[in-house]
């Protein structure tokens, strides 16, 4: 057997054609455009490309970005009066702090001092808390892009087994809190668990996210499982030149593909979803600001 591929790239692409249709709507029905703000402290080269992917993309869907591009040096205190500043402004309906941030800064007191209905990382304790306990919340990007593919290969979630491998507070953690939502029996697997690869073999869901290259083998999932691997990893290609790099994920692919029913590829799979979910928290976001009904399936 070999698995399905789950084209995130293809899935990606039709979240954010729903934004934009959604978008499209709102300014001709309401005079309303969505605005978001990212703020990225110092030169992180990955950072920037990030950051540079998510303004290009927020004004395809014909969002309004706003980019704040802060020298290495910054001080706390003017992020957060910057923050101040943009939770004030009512043309900006989501805000993100890109991470890491610089180690003279507290990232925690940032990330809370984003007013919580504009926290479309869903970061802030306060989403935190709502999620954890069902009430409505700004979810993590990367964990909801994961939900609605999952939620569009099953259907309902109700009463598999998930696994999530990771306990991060930007992935394994909200993942597992959504995976429970929609009642699956989770299980958080991490660096202590003990005959993990026994644990992932239970899953009927295994979530591979953490950061560890090709950790997750075939032998460890479940005939006929859906794999998804938020890993993005970097290792040497020595087979493609001196220097050269390629992508590989949490999830040893090769081995991977022939025990599950589906599989996410890296790069390919979730990579692409998390910054459509950003839109999708955007546009929910912008919603919720101005008392419209939230776009559907765009939401956890
Ligand atoms: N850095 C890496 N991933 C993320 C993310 O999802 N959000 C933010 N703000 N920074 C990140």
């Amino acid at each position: 057997m070999t698995a399905d591929i789950i084209d995130g790239k293809a899935f990606a692409a039709e979240i954010r054609n729903k934004v934009a249709g959604h978008v499209t709507r709102m300014q001709a029905d309401h005079d309303l455009v969505p605005g978001l703000a990212v703020v990225l402290v110092g030169e992180d080269p990955a950072s920037q490309v990030y950051v540079r992917n998510k303004g290009k993309q927020t004004v395809e869907v014909g969002m309004a970005s706003f980019e704040h591009r802060l020298s290495e040096d910054t001080s706390q205190a003017d992020l957060l009066a910057l923050l101040d500043r943009l939770n004030a402004d009512p043309e900006i309906h989501g805000i993100l702090v890109q991470l890491p941030l610089p180690s003279h800064i507290d990232s925690d007191l940032v990330i809370n001092r984003i007013d919580p209905s504009k926290d479309v990382d869903g970061f802030h304790i306060s989403n935190v808390g709502l999620l954890a306990t069902g009430q409505k919340a700004m979810v993590p990007c990367t964990p909801l892009g994961c939900l609605m593919m999952l939620r569009d290969r099953h259907g309902s979630l109700s009463g598999m087994n998930a696994v999530v491998v990771g306990r991060s507070n930007i992935v394994g953690k909200p993942m597992a809190q959504l995976l429970l939502r929609d009642s699956c029996t989770v299980t958080i697997a991490h660096s202590r668990t003990r005959d993990i690869a026994e644990v992932c073999r239970r899953a009927d869901i295994l979530v591979a996210a953490v950061g560890r290259p090709e950790m997750v083998t075939g032998d460890w999932v479940k005939p006929g499982a859906t794999v998804i691997d938020v890993g993005i990893n970097r290792i040497p290609a020595p087979e493609r030149g001196a220097d050269k790099y390629r992508l590989v994920g949490d999830v040893h692919f090769e081995s991977a593909v022939a025990a599950a029913g589906a599989i996410t590829p890296v790069p390919g799979g979730v990579g692409p979803m998390t910054i459509a979910c950003l839109l999708a928290n955007t546009l929910t976001a912008c919603c919720r600001a101005n008392g419209l009904p939230e776009p559907e399936g765009l939401t956890a």
